[in-house]
């Protein structure tokens, strides 16, 4: 069936993955990114699929419901998969107004447009689809009540049930109550309520995922994995959060493109969906193992790296522990993480340092005042 979908954010880092996905497997599909390009938006992400005949890039920030309005109309819009938000904590700690701007009255913005469009339609809601992509943050935080003294598996061959497990034996369930603690997951958590909230009213035929860490190429280096392959490149401090104690649950981002693509054409009208990897790694130990890669690649004197570890003060409101459970998803669509933790982290550590020029690129101007002013004296 022909389709014209907007994939809001699809210049950022899973955005870009998503509208590569889905470019390349439905060539009927009128794909349009729409994205403001702000700092973590990156057209070059998208270098490969830029010249197809069924993509198209808008420039538009998703607070402006005219533009998006008329848009809708323009297009003839029957899905949209909306990912554009700010997305890093540190940010929203510094700035939450730019948060509740964007994560909230942006995506009450599209929900609105989206809305008087569809219901001016003679088919109203029948064949459309607003899929919201939200995070496992909005739940809040479990404990780490892995018995003292028996250490959980560091490697990254041990299995991902192995992994699941060395933390704690309570998840993240779609059932889980909402339970917010940084400005940036509040404001996540408010825009969430108000997807559901489009169902439950006016019958907009919805669907929300709520997914754990995504790691893999194209991410803006603020964000743990691609800052410390980079820094580790340049010889620079690792500024490891606290002790280091934090655990994540981490996911390659193809595979959370992939659960998109099948959530958004089979999943179930007003449903949430978990999506997450089994695999969660405390801070420390996934940086010893990207060293250790990195190290490895670079030709470097294996965990010669290891010295640029430095402890910094924590994150104020450090999340402990996130921890998704994904049997819903896993049981009702048969998706299932496609890569071993041990694959991905080699594959993603090769990545960036064959694509130098990428981070190069972002890195120059801008970044680097940012970076100061998040870790000078801290
Ligand atoms: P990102 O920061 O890499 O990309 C965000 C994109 O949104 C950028 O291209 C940016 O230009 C665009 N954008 C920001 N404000 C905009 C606005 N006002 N109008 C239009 N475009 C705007 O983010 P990401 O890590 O790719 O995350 C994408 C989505 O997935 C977010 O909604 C995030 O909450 C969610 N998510 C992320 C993760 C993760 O680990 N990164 C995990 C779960 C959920
Ligand atoms: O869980 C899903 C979320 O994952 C997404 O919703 C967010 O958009 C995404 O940014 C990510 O949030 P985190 O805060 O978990 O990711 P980040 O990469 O910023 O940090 C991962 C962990 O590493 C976290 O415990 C903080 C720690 N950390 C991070 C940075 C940037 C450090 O110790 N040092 C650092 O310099």
């Amino acid at each position: 069936m022909k389709r014209s979908i907007v994939i809001t954010g699809g210049a950022g880092f899973i955005g870009s993955h998503v509208v590569r996905l889905f470019v390349n497997k439905y060539p009927d599909y009128n794909i349009i990114n729409l994205d403001k390009l702000t700092y973590a938006g990156n057209l070059a992400n998208l270098k490969d699929v830029e010249d197809r005949p069924n993509y198209k890039f808008v420039r538009m920030d998703i607070c402006d419901f005219e533009a998006f309005y008329a848009l809708m109309q323009e297009e003839k819009v029957d899905g949209i998969i909306h990912l554009a938000a700010e997305s890093h904590v540190d940010r929203s700690i510094k700035d939450p107004f730019t948060f509740a701007r964007t994560n909230v009255m942006g995506t009450l913005s599209l929900l609105q447009a989206a809305k008087l469009y569809w219901e001016s339609l003679p088919e109203r809601y029948e064949g459309k689809r607003f899929y919201h992509i939200s995070t496992d943050e909005v739940y809040g935080a479990l404990e780490l009540t892995h018995p003292e003294g028996i250490e959980p598996p560091f490697t990254t061959t041990a299995s991902s049930s192995e992994h699941h497990l060395a933390y704690g034996t309570d998840f993240f369930y779609e059932t889980t109550k909402y339970n917010p603690h940084s400005p940036y997951s509040a404001a996540k958590a408010s825009s969430d309520h108000f997807v559901r909230a489009y169902h439950d009213t006016y019958g907009m035929p919805t669907i929300v995922t709520n997914c754990s860490n995504n790691y893999g190429p194209y991410q803006f280096p603020e964000k743990l994995i691609p800052l410390f392959i980079n820094n580790i490149r340049h010889r620079r401090p690792l500024p490891v959060y606290g002790k280091g104690e934090n655990v994540r649950d981490w996911l390659y981002v193809e595979d959370h493109a992939r659960a998109i693509d099948l959530i958004f054409h089979k999943g179930t009208v007003a449903e949430t969906y978990n999506i997450g990897g089994f695999n969660e790694w405390k801070n420390i130990d996934l940086i010893r193992v990207m060293i250790k890669t990195v190290d490895r690649l670079l030709g470097n004197p294996e965990g010669s790296s290891l010295e640029l570890i430095t402890y910094v003060t924590d994150r104020a409101g450090h999340d402990l522990r996130y921890a998704i459970d994904s049997t819903k998803l896993q049981k009702e669509l048969g998706w299932e993480p496609s890569l071993q933790f041990e694959e991905g982290i080699e594959k993603t550590v090769r990545w960036y340092l064959d694509n130098q020029e990428w981070m190069d690129n972002i890195t120059s101007g801008e970044y680097e005042k940012y970076y100061e002013s998040m870790y000078a004296g801290r």
